[in-house]
């Protein structure tokens, strides 16, 4: 029952609370999300939704599951529209039960006769006598069973065309039935019979209003007459019925085409659903395959060939296109796959020409003065049990993330030996130095034997380096910590005590790992034959555009 205090609360606190309109748990997060403080169960939205006319036509039970429905999706508190209550007196006696263990905060019933029309549809808008509507008040409020739940009761008298004073003797009627406030509605394009009637009404309850017909009047106006709560009803169905309706009509000419610009992304979509908040539950309660993991990718760095920067037009590395999806998000979807769903993108140069679904973006806006490492730890955030970090110029395989996964070991970079056969490449690679030779031959098994790390870095002599680093690494939740509290501690002590330290922050993230390793930190290594591809330089392109479609 928290979300009936908050509405009380609200109406203690502020000056005019903005109500929207909603018909299910989806437009009333839409609600929530744009910082509106309640979410109004329209009848003519549950009813449009329904494709059926706004006239009674739907029962309780439609509209209560509706209602029920939003108020799980939001925090925010719901008001339900429960048009004349359904029945007589003993009805409502039942709707306002079921509505308040539903935890809706309010319920609003109108003085029209059962089945009631739309407000606005011209013809028969019949009131129901006020000795019966009194009778509906008084069993609303004895059937309700917390202090903190509201009845409020909607005066259709102008919208009948019966005219201010007959609004004014039942809105003080209803009042003097028990009712916590009025909604008095109108059809009148000026505002100014409204006015009028707020003016003239001796306040004695909560005051509200649904504007749809006289937008002129605007908040600033309303709250100088008084009003506590502004109902904006059927704007969000409206915009959304328009928005369809112009995209399918634009598929219909044009195929979905370049539709995905104009629509909410996937990404949006699932967090919507609450699929990301699913995915941070599951790995902590399921024991998914990968357990509790994460990864981060720094992607913050300007650093680009110049045979690539025709076909990047501006954009970062990360956002290479290969085949029709860009590096970056290949490597998105493999990590899902794998089962990790927690991504990190660290962004910098031309951070606004990254998009991507399925990952948190990180801003790191001193990417020009601070190298790999900051990103790296920006893009840490809590360490979970296991932390893959990747370079966001190469593409990796699941395969490669799995086998990562699998290993114990605290700090773990991936390297492979095959530059040493295959003299592809003209580049400076990431050499490194291992406790054990690589095996001499074709054929190798994995022991799963940690090989220890002795050196690393470009300047290694490329004949006497056992491997090249390919930018991988898998960081234990220890790992993690290593890495964040040597990065701190070097930033702190001073350049006599740790080699390099006063630039610590532009080191290259193999430079610290030499650091680290120096300090006596154990860094092992995972060999790998296969499994990933770097994309420095057009060949790199041409040759990983042949790999996938
Ligand atoms: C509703 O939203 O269902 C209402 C308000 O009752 S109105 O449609 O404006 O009458
Ligand atoms: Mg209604």
């Amino acid at each position: 029952m928290v979300k009936t205090k908050n509405l009380k609360n609200l109406l203690k606190e502020k000056k005019l609370i903005r109500i929207v309109g909603a018909h299910n748990g989806m437009t009333a997060k839409l609600v929530e999300k744009n910082n509106f403080e309640g979410v109004w169960a329209s009848g003519l939205e549950i009813s449009t939704s329904r494709a059926v006319p706004d006239a009674n036509i739907l029962t309780m039970t439609d509209f209560l599951a509706a209602s029920a429905e939003m108020v799980d999706s939001v925090s925010i508190p719901v008001i339900s529209d429960c048009d004349t209550g359904f029945g007589n007196s003993n009805n409502i006696m039942h709707m306002v039960r079921r509505f308040e263990s539903a935890g809706v905060s309010a319920v609003c019933i109108e003085d029209k006769k059962f089945p009631k029309v739309n407000s606005f549809i011209p013809g028969r808008q019949e009131l129901a006598p006020i000795a019966e509507f009194v009778g509906k008040i008084m069993a609303a409020k004895h059937a309700q069973q917390t202090n903190d739940f509201l009845i409020f009761a909607r005066v259709e008298a102008l919208i009948a065309g019966w005219g201010i004073d007959e609004a004014l003797r039942r809105a003080d009627t209803y009042m003097n039935a028990g009712a916590d406030g009025i909604f008095i509605h109108s059809k009148a394009k000026d505002p100014s019979e409204i006015i009028s009637f707020c003016n003239r009404w001796k306040k004695r309850g909560i005051l509200i209003i649904c504007p749809t017909i006289y937008p002129s009047l605007k908040e600033e106006g309303m709250k100088k007459i008084g009003v506590d709560i502004v109902i904006y009803a059927n704007q969000g169905i409206r915009a959304s019925i328009k928005a369809i309706d112009n995209t399918l009509s634009y598929i219909n000419r044009h195929g979905i085409g370049d539709v995905d610009s104009k629509i909410a992304t996937m990404s949006e979509v699932f967090e919507l659903q609450g699929m990301y908040l699913m995915k941070r539950n599951e790995e902590k309660y399921l024991g998914s395959e990968t357990g509790n993991a994460k990864a981060i990718i720094p992607a913050a760095g300007a650093k680009i060939d110049n045979s690539l920067k025709r076909i990047l037009e501006d954009r970062p590395l990360a956002m290479l296109d290969i085949n029709g999806k860009s590096i970056i998000q290949r490597n998105i979807e493999t990590l899902n796959r794998v089962g990790i769903q927690t991504i990190n993108v660290v962004v910098g140069y031309k951070k606004e020409m990254v998009n991507l679904e399925g990952a948190n973006i990180i801003k790191n806006d001193e990417f020009d003065v601070k190298g790999l490492m900051h990103s790296i730890l920006l893009g840490a955030g809590e360490p979970a049990e296991k932390n893959i970090i990747a370079y966001s110029d190469i593409i990796f395989d699941q395969e490669l993330i799995r086998k990562l996964l699998k290993k114990e070991d605290d700090i773990i970079l991936v390297v492979d030996g095959t530059y040493k056969k295959a003299h592809l490449r003209n580049k400076e690679l990431e050499l490194v130095l291992t406790e054990s030779a690589p095996p001499d031959g074709v054929r190798t098994i994995d022991t799963c034997k940690s090989n220890r790390i002795l050196k690393i870095g470009k300047e290694l002599d490329e004949k006497k380096a056992h491997y090249e680093f390919i930018g991988v690494v898998c960081c234990s939740k220890r790992g993690l910590g290593i890495l964040k509290e040597e990065y701190r501690k070097a930033k702190e002590e001073s350049p006599k005590k740790a080699r390099k330290a006063k630039c610590i922050e532009s080191f290259s993230f193999v430079e610290f790992i030499q650091y680290l390793i120096d300090k006596g930190h154990r860094v092992t290594s995972q060999a790998v034959a296969e499994g990933w591809a770097e994309v420095h330089d057009f060949d790199d392109y041409k040759r990983v555009s042949s790999i996938f479609s």
